[in-house]
């Protein structure tokens, strides 16, 4: 039924025309595009930034190939599996805590599939300990690309091996396949009414909500932030989004950084 059409059968789920009929908001997904296979979603948004895109196009990839990830690091997906897409965007405020903002709003949508979604400061979505996705947000004059890497379908022996013990997809998380377009269209909602608040009031409005899904609350960490590393325990985060961190006698706050876990 789908030969010769250029679609893989496995991308359909995602097809624009199936996506605009599901997704329920009033700007983000109004454009949709699919691409088979792009080197990266958040490229192609800001390749074609000065294009003049509308606010809320959204750019979905069955397989990327060169997926970035945050830091100059690469995204691994497996093809045809994974959710992977950018929201063109153009805030009416600096683009703080917007990250975080999608990370939240993913986080909100995916409780119902997998339990509780926790967020690792400061955007990467976990889920039982192991990381379910990211965000990557790039900024071109006024308009911010924000690009979303979710594993879906993904099995254990789908992720390369340095991945496979840090890794988790919501197959492995929830014992079951989950249609990727109805994924997409829930975190789509999720984020568009978070959007709207957000531009009004910023990310005050939902610390509260990331503090009780916040990895590593409370816990001994160390932080690797501009090239220096600090130790410390988490006390939550600012209303901007950033990391409150308790070092010796004083709290110091980080807009950046990488946490991990202090072992001894
Ligand atoms: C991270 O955790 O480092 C962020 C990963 C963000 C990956 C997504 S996949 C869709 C979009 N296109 C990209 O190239 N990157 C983001």
């Amino acid at each position: 039924m789908n030969e010769g059409n250029g679609i893989p059968p496995r991308a359909l789920e995602l097809h624009p025309a199936r996506l605009l009929n599901m997704v329920e908001t009033e700007t983000l997904g109004r454009t949709v595009v699919l691409y088979d296979r792009t080197g990266s979603t958040n490229a192609v948004g800001v390749g074609a930034a000065e294009l003049g895109l509308l606010e809320g196009t959204l750019i979905v990839a069955d397989q990327q190939t060169e997926g970035r990830g945050r830091k100059g690091r690469s995204w691994f997906s497996a093809a045809g599996k994974s959710i992977l897409f950018s929201l063109v965007l153009r805030p009416a405020r600096e683009e703080e805590g917007l990250t975080s903002l999608l990370a939240l709003s993913a986080a909100r949508a995916l409780d119902i599939i997998c339990g509780k979604v926790w967020i690792k400061w400061p955007n990467d979505i976990f889920v039982e300990g192991k990381k379910v996705g990211g965000v990557l947000a790039e900024r071109r004059g006024e308009v911010v690309i924000i690009g979303l890497g979710l594993n879906v379908n993904e099995s254990p022996e789908d992720f390369p091996e340095e991945l496979m013990r840090g890794a988790i997809s919501l197959k492995i998380a929830s014992g079951r396949e989950h249609d990727r377009g109805e994924v997409v269209k829930s975190i789509v909602e999720s984020f568009e009414e978070a959007y709207r608040r957000w531009e009004g009031s910023g990310l005050g409005l939902f610390t509260p909500d990331i503090m009780a899904r916040l990895l590593y609350l409370g816990e001994d960490v160390v932080l690797a932030s501009g090239g220096d590393v600090f130790d410390g325990r988490v006390r939550g985060i600012t209303s901007e989004g950033y990391l409150r961190l308790v070092t010796g006698e004083e709290e110091r706050v980080f807009s950046c950084g990488d946490i991990t876990l202090r072992k001894d």
